[in-house]
């Protein structure tokens, strides 16, 4: 599929192309954050920066209009545009995206949200990106998409077919004589406006080393929902090429502008040798990195702890910590002996330089062996079911010595 990288201002490169000969412009210009963004390749040889420096918010309007006017200009009549940015300029850019695609072509306000740490500042930590989409007109191409139902949703929703009772409320449908009318198939739940999809981490293999590279995922799913196969994609702000690589992967034709020659130069590297981190996290679900199931996380409600997902041998980390270190909490499962828990929870701890480990014991099948010591470290307490199994069983015993005293005395 023809993908392009040209070099210069995307006012400039845009009065190039055609009126109308665009379905989809995707444009993630510098977001206001007045600073240099700077950053190095995996391996430091080599420094890809652009600036982000304005006098003020008028600086930056004055930026945008004249290239959204642009951008409106080579769009299709049935195309759609994506405009990416984030809190800082969220404002400026839907005041002139109404001006130039009008207010009744607004169509959504995308969250793209994402997972990450930060040392906590005096605001809530960001943990979103907003994309605001128009289409040019009331005709746009959409390519609904559908998702699972969420694990909560009632069998009945799915199935059932709805209507609206004489005072407009929705209601199960039932025929004459009472029965409940099964609906057409349902295709899943309609894509919402809220994208939870990862942000490239240091070690993506897609990662470039490009400041503010986007995830590949992100431009695909734009890409496929108001675009077919062998329409042209322009990125008038295309950075590392993200949006060309995407587009390739899709079946687009695509142009990008950038006005950095060393943006120009990667994009062009990229599509080369075009790659795209597999993400096992939208794959098989956020769920799947859960590996503290929930009955053990029951026995720990109460205590102050932070549970922990994707370690083998760790459930939780205490809040409070021991000798300045944190004290891991490992809950025995079912299937686990005393001891291939204690050794479990004894490995994942050194990894984590734990001083103290706390062993939650849950049953007495496969205690010890006589003479094994828990792995330095390791406390075992009893979990509350156990105690109270042990104490009843004790009484039991108590209440037939007495009787077995009494049967011997008689
Ligand atoms: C936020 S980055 C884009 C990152 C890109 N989406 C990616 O995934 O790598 C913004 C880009 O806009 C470019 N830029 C800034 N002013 C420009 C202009 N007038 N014309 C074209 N590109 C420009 C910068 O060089 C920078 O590469």
């Amino acid at each position: 599929m023809q993908v392009e990288v040209r070099h210069g201002d995307c006012l400039e490169i845009a009065h190039e192309l055609a009126s109308g000969s665009t379905r989809l412009i995707y444009l993630d210009p510098p977001f206001l954050t007045q600073k240099t963004h700077r950053l190095r390749t995996r391996d430091r040889m080599r420094e890809f920066s652009f600036d982000d420096l304005w006098n003020s918010h008028e600086d930056y309007a004055r930026f945008l209009f004249p290239r959204l006017r642009e951008f409106h200009r080579i769009l299709a009549d049935d195309g759609s545009i994506f405009f990416h940015c984030d809190r800082r300029a969220s404002h400026i850019a839907r005041t002139l995206l109404d001006r130039t695609f009008g207010q009744d072509n607004f169509r959504s306000e995308i969250i793209w949200h994402y997972r990450r740490w930060s040392n906590s500042q005096r605001i809530l930590l960001p943990a979103h990106q907003t994309l605001y989409f128009y289409s040019k007109s009331e005709k746009y191409v959409f390519n609904q998409t559908y998702g699972d139902y969420s694990p909560s949703t009632n069998v009945d929703q799915i199935l059932q077919r709805r209507r609206r009772d004489e005072h407009g409320k929705a209601t199960y449908d039932r025929d004459d004589s009472g029965v409940i009318v099964t609906g057409s198939p349902k295709k899943g739940v309609p894509l919402c406006d809220v994208w939870d999809i990862p942000f490239l981490n240091p070690k993506a293999k897609e990662r470039t080393g490009y400041p503010t590279q986007k995830p590949i995922l992100l431009l695909e799913r734009i890409i496929k929902l108001v675009t077919g196969p062998g329409d042209l994609v322009v990125d008038p702000f295309c950075g590392s090429g993200t949006t060309l690589v995407a587009a390739h992967l899709t079946g687009r034709k695509a142009i990008g502008i950038d006005i950095s020659l060393d943006a120009v130069t990667l994009a062009r590297e990229r599509l080369a040798n075009p790659e795209k981190t597999e993400s096992p996290l939208l794959e098989a679900g956020r769920e799947s990195y859960r590996t503290v199931d929930d009955d053990a996380l029951a026995l720990l409600n109460g205590l102050d702890c932070v549970p922990v997902q994707r370690n083998n041998g760790i459930d939780a980390i205490l809040a409070e910590n021991f000798q300045g270190r944190p004290v891991p909490v490992r809950v025995q499962r079912d299937h686990e002996s005393m001891s291939e828990a204690a050794g479990a929870l004894a490995k994942a701890g050194r990894t984590k330089y734990a001083a103290l480990m706390v062993l939650v014991v849950t049953h007495r099948g496969g205690e010890l062996p006589l003479g094994e010591a828990l792995p330095t470290g390791v406390i075992a307490v009893d979990s509350p079911a156990l105690q109270v199994r042990e104490a009843l069983r004790c009484r039991h015993h108590d209440v037939d010595q007495v009787l077995l005293r009494q049967e011997a005395d008689a």
